[in-house]
């Protein structure tokens, strides 16, 4: 117990596999696509890879609704590919990390399938129950994650079932301990198959304590939650799992908690999980449920987050971005510096303390969609906010603002890797999500090229901080440089660096140290001000 984990010291990447890389283009990305990238990761500096799901899927959420968790879904490859993959890393140094759905499973996964019969054992693998109004009505007021329905009717056995997602994720029933059971016996095929841990989705949901009705509107998308966020039977839950599987691996296991505080994360990652992601960072900016109104970007606000969070002694997972978050240029900056917030959030990522977390793209800038027909959506999220905006009384643009910034298609564009054709994703001429001819600079190879650019950024700081104790270490000590200025030491033995980053999209007036700048992204500084978005990482004598 008392060696330093392999996680603390090293940097995850996270591909989504569908949008990664199509090596026999079908115009989908997938395994035999990731394993001829691995010479790309190695060189960028990831060592650990984390694929969102690769099981069997109808896609309704795009392999988060898993039909079979001890196999490759046929469109990404073979469990021989896959067992490539993992020896193909294993030669580069890289480990990879599986994404664990059991909040849910598919609804065409066998167990639900069987489970729609009273009598099955499987039925009670599941959430059932009778409905209000002589079972008309479902049975409580809760409002699913996704914004629609949280009970489907099944006449089979004249019952609802409970889903805090699509009706196609059908919520697991984790009181009953043959489920918990079941995922242990998942867990163990995967680290037989040499995998080195597991990042598990929305696991702060899986234990309902009761069925009680929530608070709230309809407008609530966690209406219901006070019942099953954070619970003390999912701590429990947890607790098992580590003490019976994790703790007889040398493994890393994260957490995604949405709708947690620091007190709950400190609490998940004591004898739980390693590490969770939090998300309070996301929401500035954000669209408010209700009433539907816009956030803006609020620098001040950002930067006392990650305070709070980095000042509390929980190691932290670091990301900006991932398959369900806006790019980060177009969420947090402003594409006018497109470069300097490519590099800002680089530098932001890969100096706070904690494992940093690379979402596929992020290391070359990519950037949303510009003009996407948003009535081609492939995104569940997307549709559901239509059908609710739908009766509202607001306009056809806020309604499109509105629609756009939940519909997660954006951040899955495919990979762009060179200036062929789509980009070297595919050679398909059809691929699952569009490839657009906006931005045509912005892909691996023109990066590669430039010097100066976000690519090379990314690669420099990362090998240094491969060396430096004091960036991989659990120091970091803030200093106030200002409104929306982000600074602080990092500090470790013989080494001691300042970071400064000004998140504002406006020029900072103030006293900034300016020698030994290792790292920035203007070419011209002075001790006087900082330029919007600059950023600078100094060695302190
Ligand atoms: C998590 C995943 C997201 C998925 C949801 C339901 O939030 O990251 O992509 O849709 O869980 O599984
Ligand atoms: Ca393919």
């Amino acid at each position: 117990m008392s060696e330093r984990p392999y996680y603390k010291d090293h940097v995850v990447y996270q591909i989504y596999p569908r949008s990664f890389c199509d090596s026999n283009g079908d115009g989908i990305g997938d395994l035999k696509g990731i394993i001829s990238k691995l010479d790309y990761l190695q060189d960028l500096g990831a060592d650990i890879l984390w694929l969102s799901p690769v099981y069997p899927s109808p896609n309704v959420d795009f392999g988060y609704d898993i039909s079979d968790y001890k196999a490759i879904n046929p469109e990404y490859g073979t469990m021989e590919d896959f067992e490539e993959l993992v020896a193909e890393a294993r030669k580069r140094g890289m480990k990879i990390v599986m994404d664990l759905v059991v909040n849910h499973t598919s609804s065409k996964h066998p167990w639900f399938i069987q489970s729609k019969d009273r009598n099955s054992k499987y039925h009670d693998y599941y959430i059932y129950a009778k409905g209000r109004k002589n079972n008309k009505k479902p049975p409580n007021n809760w409002v699913s994650n996704f914004m629609s329905e949280a009970w489907t009717y099944v006449p089979e056995c004249e019952e609802w079932y409970l889903h805090l997602f699509t009706e196609d994720q059908c919520d697991l029933n984790w009181k009953n301990p043959l489920v918990l059971q079941e995922v242990e016996s998942i867990l163990e095929f995967w680290y037989s198959k040499g995998v080195y841990g597991f990042r598990c989705d929305v696991i702060n949901e899986i234990y309902k304590t009761s069925l009680a009705d929530g608070k709230g509107t309809r407008l609530n998308r966690y209406r219901g939650g006070e019942h099953y966020f954070n619970q003390e039977g999912n701590h429990k839950i947890l607790q098992k799992l580590r003490k019976e599987v994790f703790s007889k691996h040398d493994t890393m296991v994260v957490g995604e908690c949405p709708n947690s505080t620091l007190d709950d994360a400190r609490k998940f990652t004591t004898e739980e999980l390693d590490m969770v992601f939090a998300f309070e960072h996301q929401d500035s900016p954000t669209y408010k449920l209700r009433p539907w109104k816009f956030r803006p970007f609020d620098a001040e606000r950002w930067k006392r987050i990650f305070i709070r969070w980095q000042e509390s002694s929980v190691w932290n997972a670091v990301y900006l971005e991932n398959h369900d978050q806006l790019r980060s240029i177009d969420h947090f900056g402003e594409r006018e510096y497109w470069k300097e917030c490519g590099k800002l959030y680089a530098t932001l990522l890969l100096t706070l303390k904690g494992t940093p977390f690379i979402f596929e793209g992020e290391e070359i800038g990519m950037l949303d969609y510009d003009h996407y027909d948003l009535s081609k959506s492939r995104d569940i999220v997307a549709d559901n906010v239509k059908r609710i905006l739908d009766p509202l009384p607001l306009t056809k643009k806020t309604k499109e603002n509105i629609i756009s910034h939940y519909c997660r298609d954006h951040e899955r564009m495919p990979m762009r890797f060179d200036s062929g054709k789509n980009y070297g994703f595919s050679s398909s001429d059809q691929t699952w999500l569009p490839v657009t001819d906006e931005h045509p600079d912005i892909n691996v190879r023109n990066e590669e090229n430039d010097p100066e650019s976000i690519l090379n950024y990314y690669k420099s700081l990362l090998r240094f901080r491969k060396q430096s104790q004091a960036l991989r270490g659990e120091r970091i000590t803030f200093i106030e440089k200002g409104k929306g200025v982000l600074a602080y030491y990092r500090e470790e033995e013989n080494e001691k660096l300042l970071i400064i980053l000004n998140l504002n999209n406006h020029i900072v007036n103030g006293n900034f140290e300016n020698e030994s700048v290792l790292f920035f992204n203007y070419s011209e500084r002075d001790e006087m001000h900082l330029e919007p978005y600059e950023c600078r990482v100094i060695k302190v004598n």
